[in-house]
């Protein structure tokens, strides 16, 4: 489930539980949220069946919404939910990548481009406009303002030594901002975000950020790196599978009328 999700498991207001089961085997879980007209669902893809479905759908139906099922982790050949016979259309697909580390790392030289920490105190707005530049395509990421970035600042994973920037005569061109898991099945490093300028940015940029933050995660231990990426972002999944990234599952979201 979502980090949002997980949270809500015990700070949500106007959040919608759906259980059912009777012993940690037989339990299955989805929770359902309000947000800007769309009823949004989210469940595991082991954790769902028809009865909770139809829970679920009645809900959406008693708001006046439709229904938009984000399915966590559907692996192939898993028994998935055949939403598609109900009328479902899949929206998005969002993969869950990830490869072993350390791996080789390559060197590369790119014009002036030099790489550096990201400084919360000076680095801030550029990196905003070159973010918002970056993903102006992306439904989330692209809108993230500055109060949102000093969220993620204040964290308690937020490490300066994984944000990097690179930088060509003063300008920011790319960064990758890395951030290390501490589940308790056991330490992993995700590629939180990684983007490079479109208009200032030498080609080989994408995967010299990419390499240094894998880098930077195999001296401090990690020895597994994981990241999301949209199945349909054709730029970054060549540079992710060419670099030794394999899918370990996908998120979906389907739609379904009510
Ligand atoms: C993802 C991203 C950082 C990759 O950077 P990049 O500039 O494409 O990286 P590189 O220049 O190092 O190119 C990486 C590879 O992708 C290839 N590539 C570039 N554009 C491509 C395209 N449209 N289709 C397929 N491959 C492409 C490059 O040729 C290169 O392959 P090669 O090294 O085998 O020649 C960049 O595309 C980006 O900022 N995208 C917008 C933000 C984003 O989607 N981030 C990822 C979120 S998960």
């Amino acid at each position: 489930m979502t980090e949002q999700a997980r949270d809500r498991l015990t700070s949500g207001n106007g959040v919608d539980h759906f259980i059912t089961g009777e012993n940690v085997e037989t339990l299955r879980y989805a929770q359902g949220v309000l947000s800007e007209a769309r009823y949004e669902v989210e469940f595991l893809a082991d954790r769902f069946d028809e009865v909770l479905l139809d829970s679920v759908l009645s809900r959406a139906r008693e708001i006046g919404s439709s229904c938009f099922l984000w399915i966590h982790g559907v692996t192939e050949g898993g028994d998935a939910l055949d939403l598609a016979s109900r009328g479902g259309q899949l929206e998005r697909t969002i993969l869950r990548m990830s490869r072993a580390l350390p791996l080789p790392s390559v060197e590369q030289s790119f014009d002036q481009s030099v790489m550096r920490e990201f400084n919360q105190n000076t680095d801030r707005h550029a990196w905003l406009a070159l973010n918002r530049e970056a993903f102006a395509e992306h439904p989330e990421q692209g809108h993230l303002g500055d109060a949102d970035l000093r969220v993620r600042l204040a964290q308690p994973w937020f490490d300066p030594a994984g944000f990097l920037v690179s930088e060509n005569q003063g300008v920011i061109n790319g960064f990758s901002w890395s951030k290390v898991h501490d589940d308790p099945w056991g330490r992993i490093g995700e590629i939180y975000v990684i983007a490079v300028s479109p208009h200032n940015a030498p080609k080989g940029l994408g995967r010299a950020l990419l390499s240094a933050s894998l880098n930077w995660m195999s001296t401090i231990g990690l020895d597994h790196v994981m990241l999301y990426v949209d199945e349909s972002n054709v730029r970054a999944r060549h540079l992710y599978d060419s670099t030794g990234f394999t899918i370990q599952w996908q998120d979906q979201l389907w739609r379904l009328a009510t």
